[in-house]
Order: structure tokens, then sequence, then C-alpha cells
């Protein structure tokens, strides 16, 4: 369990990742591929984006900075903005501040899944099975968080995981950080809004209106499909 400033090929070699960034990157992202999208190329900045789209005019620009869509983008990055009649069949080049780069900084695994409450069960089922399969023994949760540091909601999806984990398997070892977690998503599981009332980049979202985001995010498993990072891009598994 670790932020993605603090990932290091240590901790991840020999892992299966689980990168998530809830409000509201992969949120967003699963959303996209749920709808149609064939496929997500996260980009760390802006110029990078709009070089894509110099080289291929289909190609639909999303993201973020300040939580805001950025200037020639096509998307912003509420996941509400990805609609089926917008994301089918495209190619969706995205740069969010936390979200994009968390993907990137977590390549040391030997898979990399992508998280959010939307679709935790069918992703964690998936993962376990993979594991089983492949021999892995560990799995590790990369919290995006906002600027830095660490944010609350991702750290209750990861405490999500840990839960739905801990249901499937009969013998299970998680670090102090997991165990946190999974605490804390146990006391709120009924009522994230409950704690998130409190923390920072809801409030932030909040602010700048994206409430029904707020909602869309913390909902869960409506959603069926399971996403993987994989030659830089993000599919259907
Ligand atoms: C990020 O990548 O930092 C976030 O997804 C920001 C946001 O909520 O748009």
């Amino acid at each position: 369990f670790s932020h993605y400033k603090e990932v290091t090929e240590e901790i991840l070699k020999d892992s299966y990742a689980i990168v998530i960034d809830l409000l509201r990157a992969t949120s967003t992202m699963i959303w996209a591929i749920s709808n149609g999208a064939n496929v997500i190329i996260p980009v760390e900045n802006i110029l990078e984006a709009k070089l894509f789209k110099k080289l291929n005019e289909s190609v639909l620009l999303g993201g973020e900075r300040g939580g805001l869509k950025i200037e020639g983008f096509d998307l912003d990055n509420s996941p509400l903005s990805y609609k089926k009649e917008v994301v089918f069949g495209k190619a969706i080049v995205m740069t969010t501040t936390n979200g994009t780069r968390a993907l990137k900084k977590a390549s040391f695994a030997k898979r990399i899944f992508l998280g959010s409450f939307i679709n935790a069960k069918k992703t964690a089922e998936y993962i376990l099975k993979e594991a089983l399969k492949d021999d892995m023994q560990k799995i590790a949760i990369v919290c995006a968080g906002t600027e830095k540091k660490f944010t609350l909601e991702d750290i209750l999806c990861a405490g999500y995981f840990a839960d739905i984990f801990k249901t499937c398997l009969e013998k299970i070892e998680v670090d102090d950080l997991s165990l946190a977690s999974y605490e804390l998503y146990k006391k709120f599981e009924n009522d994230p809004h409950e704690i998130l009332k409190y923390s920072y980049h809801y409030n932030h979202l909040k602010k700048l209106g994206f409430e029904a985001d707020l909602e869309f995010c913390l909902k869960k498993d409506f959603v069926d499909c399971v996403c993987e990072y994989k030659n830089l891009v993000v599919e259907k598994v």
C-alpha cells in the first residue's frame, strides 16, 4: 500500500498493482472504457496530449488541471462527460494532475489495474483469478492522492479492496496502512460522505460544482468491465 510518490521498484516488483484515483481519474477512465472507448492513452503533460491530436485528429483529449477542463481539450475529467455517444469507438488521450502520473509510476509492477468503487468487485475477482494462475503472491495498492499528499477517498477505496480480498481469501496478510484503510472503510462503508465531507479534494470538487461526480464515484459495483494499463495504454481486459 503506497502513495504514488513513494512507489519504488522495490515495492512493486513481483506484484500486481491496483492504482486508485477515486476522485476522479481512474473512475473516469473505467467509465469511458465501459461506455465503449477503445483505448485510453495516459500522458503526463498537456503538450504531449496536444501532439497526439496533431498526429491524429480523431483522438479525443481529456483531463484536467485544478479540476477543470484544459484549454483546447475536448473533455474535462468528469466521468459524466464520457457518455457513450461521445466516447464509443474512440481513442482518448488523458492527462490529469495525479491519476495519470500514478499509473505511469506503477509500471514497475508485473500487471497494473485501475481501481475504483464503481467496478471494485469485478476487478478484485479478476485479479485474484489471474494471481492464482500466475502464482502471484503480492498485490500492491497505489493511491494517487492529491498534490503529493494522501487523500482520504483513495484510502477508503483501498479499504474496500482489502474488504473484498478478505472475504474471498482464507488467508491474507496486510501491511498496517492496508489494515488502517480497511478499518476506516468499514466504519464508513454505508455512508462515505460522512467522513469525506471533511476531506480536501472532495470539498474542492464540491466547490467547483461537481457534486454529481462525487455521488457517481462513490457508488459501488455498477460497472462490469475490468481495466488494465499495459503497453502504455488503458484497455478492457
Ligand atoms: C487527478 O488526477 O488529480 C484527479 O483526477 C483530479 C480531478 O478530480 O479531476
